[in-house]
């Protein structure tokens, strides 16, 4: 079991970031360039991902950037080799899209997953690999809070395209020995996401519409529950299971077991912030279609294994997210 100081291990490591200009990626990036590691971030800043320059910011002289595409085969083949770690991030999570339209997920989900492990595969079999994956591979909960051993039905092509580059992962762990964590992160919210548009990032949408003083549509009744979990809580477990050489093999829930309502969510969005309001609205058919009900996660296997466990409460995170794009605005919309 590590605990935080442990990521010491990081300092001077050679480590390559996937989707590294996206949300979570670059906050990712400025952790591990604190701690000390060598940066490279693979992005291809595709239109409407959430790819932003401003995010390494606070870095931006540290780091080494490649605008590459992951399911290209030959670049990918030079980036991989010599990496201590992988952090593969690049991916679509756009789940409104994958309803008309299946081929982005599995094109880059699926195919660039494949085609980053067979890079390690060849020519780095001894990096580490850690897949950050979704909590909708499981679909529907079947019972909460959900563990790792929960029956899965993953229940749009989005999430099906998560679980299957995570059984690719798991498949080259186990076959070729190309060493990978695969995490299934539930929803994030915090500084640095893109807030243009709102098809993903439920959170960090309400809080934009608050800070420009606007309505938040809270679907239903409100009562359906989330763990909403804050990026920096997030960057911490995808680095401490990075560091746990037990973590290995294993697939982690990166949730928490303290859920919120969306209702609670609005009202705390409206408080922090000070501005906006919220109101009841009927769900949209898109969002009906995609509602998995009720979730959150079981993360007691990573706690006892990884000894990673939330450290932000949702206020606390909301109120850090809140100050950072109002201070940044103009650089997110
Ligand atoms: N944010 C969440 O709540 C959440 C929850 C569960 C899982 N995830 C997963 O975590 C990963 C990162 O999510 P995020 O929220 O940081 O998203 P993001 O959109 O902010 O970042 C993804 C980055 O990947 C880049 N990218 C996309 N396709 C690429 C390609 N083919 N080649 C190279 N770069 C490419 C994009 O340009 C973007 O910068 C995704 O795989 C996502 O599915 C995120």
């Amino acid at each position: 079991m590590v605990k935080q100081d442990q990521l010491s291990c990081f300092f001077e490591k050679d480590v390559l970031i996937t989707g590294g200009l996206g949300f979570i990626g670059s906050n990712l990036a400025i952790k591990l360039v604190r701690l000390g590691a060598k940066v490279t971030l693979l992005d291809a800043m595709i239109d409407e991902h959430g790819g932003n320059l401003y995010n390494i910011e606070p870095v931006k002289d540290n780091v080494f950037i490649n605008f590459s595409d992951v399911r290209d085969e030959n670049s990918i083949k030079y980036l991989v080799r010599g990496r201590d770690y992988i952090f593969h991030l690049a991916g679509q999570n756009d789940h409104i899209l994958s309803l008309v339209n299946p081929f982005p997920d599995i094109d880059i989900n699926i195919k660039g997953a494949a085609i980053l492990l067979e890079a390690c595969r060849k020519y780095n079999p001894k990096g580490r690999l850690i897949y950050t994956g979704t909590r909708g591979e499981y679909g529907p909960a079947a019972r909460l809070p959900v563990n790792e051993d929960t029956p899965i039905n993953p229940k749009g092509i989005y999430e099906l395209s998560s679980l299957t580059a995570q059984r690719l992962f798991q498949i080259y762990h186990n076959n070729h020995s190309v060493k990978s964590i695969t995490l299934r992160l539930t929803n994030i919210y915090g500084e640095r996401a893109q807030m243009r548009h709102n098809r993903f990032g439920v959170a960090n949408w309400f809080i934009r519409l608050a800070i420009d003083n606007e309505t938040i549509k809270v679907f239903g009744d409100g009562s359906l529950i989330r763990d909403f979990l804050s990026v920096d809580d997030t960057v911490d477990a995808i680095l401490m299971c990075a560091a746990t050489e037990e973590a290995y093999g294993e697939v982690f829930n990166v949730g928490d077991d303290r859920p919120s309502s969306f209702l609670e969510l609005a009202k705390t969005v409206v408080d922090v912030a000070g501005s906006g309001r919220w109101e009841f609205a009927p769900f949209t058919p898109e969002r009906a279609a995609q509602e998995p009900g009720d979730f959150y996660s079981d993360i007691s296997k990573i706690k006892r294994i990884v000894g990673w466990e939330p450290r932000c409460d949702l206020a606390e995170g909301i109120r850090k997210t809140v100050a950072y794009y109002r201070e940044n605005k103009p650089y997110y919309w």
